[in-house]
């Protein structure tokens, strides 16, 4: 078997990649452990840049998103019981985010692969990247049915999450890698209930965090700061509201909406970046390459920007031959992942109560939350942060 690019995972990353390669008439073959009923049902985070949005019309894959996403014009904050609104529309210039979630993104470029013919090969097993520093990089697997193949690639790209196999194919003498695990972790509820509120709000409070989120009209998406070991089996459905009602309460009469609980997981928050983001002719795209915290929701948006870069250098090689873009991969996606790095750990340690804090932290935090929502210009650095960086300005 031969192919132009093997992509290795189909997550956000690796099945834009293949059509953002495809609509520029590149051929791939995507392999994925998983099954597709498996990656289509995995509740992921579900905020969209606008420039995720653009690309994904573009690609033509949008058309349902345009249907079915919410477009939020701002974000909230809450703290000390009121809540302030960031005009995120007003403060860029027009930008603005789209709440759709990550698994409808995902089974939007499915359909569009299998629609064109593939290849997208489910269920593969022990996946080993051969050759990497070769004109012929190969992709060695197992097939559902246990036999072994062989696809020889031009290019290999990583796009098998935090825990794949690519990231440690690159020899660890070249490697290095940046981490940060944080003391707590989100604790995520599916609910069927309508919005209790229009934007999503971010609160802190001496308890913890909180996020008020959506999904749809009638499911919305709630998290709360909670202990990094929790289990799910420590959260039941009464502890739950009252953690959230008590995060959330202020004097301004807002309440949360409660009803039933169908989902919950406990989310781990670490910062993680690996450089550089290619070895030979292998590429790394998206979270196995970085991870972020949620918190300001950049995950997917930073794997489409990758792969946004690396779609256009592979363009920029089989169509001119040149291969300095390619050459430059690793360099250009890690000025914007290390931005997405900064605004995700300023995010998220402004807005979480750590174990070890002082009055002193408490206070700075409390000052920063009011420097952001009550100055223009720190209330822009947010906004601009938040909806996403334009593509060219991924400032390092
Ligand atoms: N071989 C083939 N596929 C693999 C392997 C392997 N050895 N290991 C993992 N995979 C698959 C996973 O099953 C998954 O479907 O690779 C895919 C990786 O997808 P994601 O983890 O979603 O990563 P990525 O595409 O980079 O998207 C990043 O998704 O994980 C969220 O929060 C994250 O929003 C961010 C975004
Ligand atoms: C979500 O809706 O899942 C979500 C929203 C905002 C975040 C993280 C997750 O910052």
């Amino acid at each position: 078997m031969r192919t132009q690019v093997g992509i290795i995972g189909a997550g956000p990353a690796g099945l834009l990649l293949a059509q953002l390669l495809h609509l520029r008439g590149i051929e791939s073959v995507v392999l994925e452990t998983r099954t597709r009923e498996e990656i289509e049902a995995t509740i992921r985070a579900g905020v969209l840049e606008q420039g995720t949005v653009d690309l994904l019309e573009e690609s033509g894959v949008g058309e349902r998103m345009r249907r079915e996403g919410l477009v939020h014009e701002g974000v909230i904050l809450r703290f000390g019981g009121r809540s302030h609104r960031i005009d995120l529309a007003e403060l860029t210039g027009g930008r603005s985010i789209m709440v759709y979630a990550q698994h409808e993104v995902i089974r939007d470029l499915v359909k569009a692969r299998l629609d064109q013919g593939g290849p997208l090969l489910f269920g593969v097993k022990d996946v080993s990247l051969l050759d990497l520093d070769t004109s012929l990089p190969t992709l060695r697997f197992h097939d559902t049915e246990g036999a072994v193949h062989e696809l020889g690639c031009d290019y290999i790209a990583g796009c098998d999450g935090f825990h794949g196999v690519s990231r440690p194919a690159i020899p660890s003498r070249v490697r290095k890698e940046y981490a940060r695990v944080y003391p707590f972790g989100w604790f995520g509820i599916l609910v069927e209930a309508p919005p209790a509120t229009e934007e999503l709000i971010y609160a802190y409070h001496e308890r913890g965090f909180a996020l008020v989120s959506t999904r749809s009209p009638q499911i919305q998406r709630l998290y709360l700061q909670c202990n990094p070991d929790d289990e799910t089996g420590h959260w039941p459905d009464t502890r739950i509201w009252e953690e959230l009602h008590t995060r959330l309460a202020g004097g301004d009469g807002w309440r949360l909406t409660e009803g039933r609980i169908f989902q919950k997981s406990v989310i781990a928050m670490r910062s993680f970046v690996v450089e550089p983001m290619q070895y030979g002719r292998l590429f790394l795209a998206g979270d196995a390459a970085h991870i972020v915290p949620p918190t300001g929701a950049k995950g997917l948006n930073l794997a489409v920007a990758d792969v946004r870069v690396l779609a256009q250098s592979l363009a920029a090689f089989y169509h001119s031959g040149h291969s300095n873009l390619l050459e430059r991969y690793s360099e250009t996606a890690l000025r914007r992942v290390w931005r997405a790095e900064h605004f995700s750990w300023w995010m998220t340690s402004m807005l979480h109560r750590f174990h070890d804090e002082s009055p002193f932290h408490h206070r700075l935090q409390l000052s920063q939350l009011q420097y952001v929502t009550g100055s223009r210009a720190a209330a822009t650095m947010l906004a601009e942060n938040y909806v996403g960086l334009p593509f060219d300005e991924a400032r390092g």
